[in-house]
């Protein structure tokens, strides 16, 4: 197969396995071009991509542009904060309004959960999410799974504990759906009020001690407690949740194995980790973010050979 079952990325769910593994050797192509001294590749110089950010991001922004900048695509920024959207322009008036200046591809981050689908039934152009508020976020998860191949060397097969706030986190979903298709085991460990109640019926493990879970894994990824997305207090306090569910050297220390850390980022350092594991050679967090580049430019890549030209 040499081409993507789906015409937009909205979310992992959508995905065949076949189409995760095309995204991978695609990206390992790509991987070998960014290490080059000339990093950059002509294919999409006749494409003009769209970078909508309708909430922060440093990474995934960043990363896609660097991406689409590498594959020579023409691109157009679009920060929410600072457009029209202030004045009380809908998300379909605004697209509509960049669309009309030709562009063949939307990358958006939105807070709805579901925008980049809805986006996706209106609109002409392919659309990419960049996470959309706690739904998902497949080029996150895509990139952590490439990550453990690397590392690895098969996903298949491999216990991976994702620890913390899986009830705010767009990442652990798109996580579970994407391991679960490589045939990884999965385990999500935190509070009882950070875990989904049906979590369950994805077919995960759940657990509520994290030394029992790295005792477990081969792979901990751990997320960032999103205080941002929090109304109610979930945990007494900030101390109290790493005290039980922040990773430390001397909890890694206590293993009889060595299991790898991730983390998708941004890092509260001192809460669900600690600087001096997060900098450790167990750490994969640098290599999570170089792949992401790699991962992105096969998505687009994969995506624009579906525009009609
Ligand atoms: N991992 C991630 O999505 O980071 P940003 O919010 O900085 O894009």
């Amino acid at each position: 197969m040499n081409n993507l079952s789906v015409d937009h990325l909205t979310g992992i769910r959508d995905l065949t396995n076949e189409d995760i593994q095309l995204i991978f050797k695609m990206a390992d192509s790509f991987k070998d071009v960014i290490n080059r001294p000339i990093k950059k590749v002509p294919s999409l110089r006749d494409i003009t991509i769209a970078n909508l950010f309708f909430e922060n991001s440093t990474r995934t922004r960043l990363s896609f542009e660097l991406a689409e900048k590498r594959l020579s695509a023409d691109i157009v920024n679009f920060s929410a904060s600072s457009s029209s959207v202030k004045k009380g322009e809908t998300l379909i008036d605004t697209v509509n309004n960049i669309l009309s200046m030709k562009v063949d591809m939307v990358v958006m981050r939105h807070p709805n959960p579901g925008a980049a689908h809805f986006l996706s039934q209106r609109i002409s152009a392919k659309v990419i999410n960049a996470g959309d508020g706690t739904h998902e976020h497949p080029t996150q998860a895509l990139l952590d799974a490439y990550s453990i191949r690397e590392e690895l060397g098969d996903v298949s097969g491999k216990k991976v504990v994702i620890v913390g706030d899986i009830l705010h986190s767009r990442v652990a979903l798109s996580n579970i759906y994407c391991l679960k298709k490589l045939g990884a085991e999965v385990m999500v460990c935190g509070p009882t009020t950070l875990i989904p109640k049906h979590i369950a019926d994805l077919g995960v493990r759940v657990s509520h001690n994290l030394k029992e879970a790295l005792a477990w894994c081969d792979v901990a990824n751990m997320l960032r407690i999103q205080l941002e997305r929090q109304e109610i207090n979930f945990f007494p306090s900030l101390r109290e949740y790493s005290m039980l569910f922040g990773l430390n050297k001397q909890l890694l220390d206590s293993l009889d194995k060595r299991i790898i850390v991730m983390h998708p980022g941004p890092i509260n350092r001192g809460v669900e980790i600690t600087s001096e594991v997060a900098d450790s050679d167990q750490s994969i967090i640098l290599n999570q973010v170089e792949n992401g580049v790699a991962i992105r430019m096969a998505i687009i890549y994969l995506l624009a050979s579906k525009i009609e030209r």
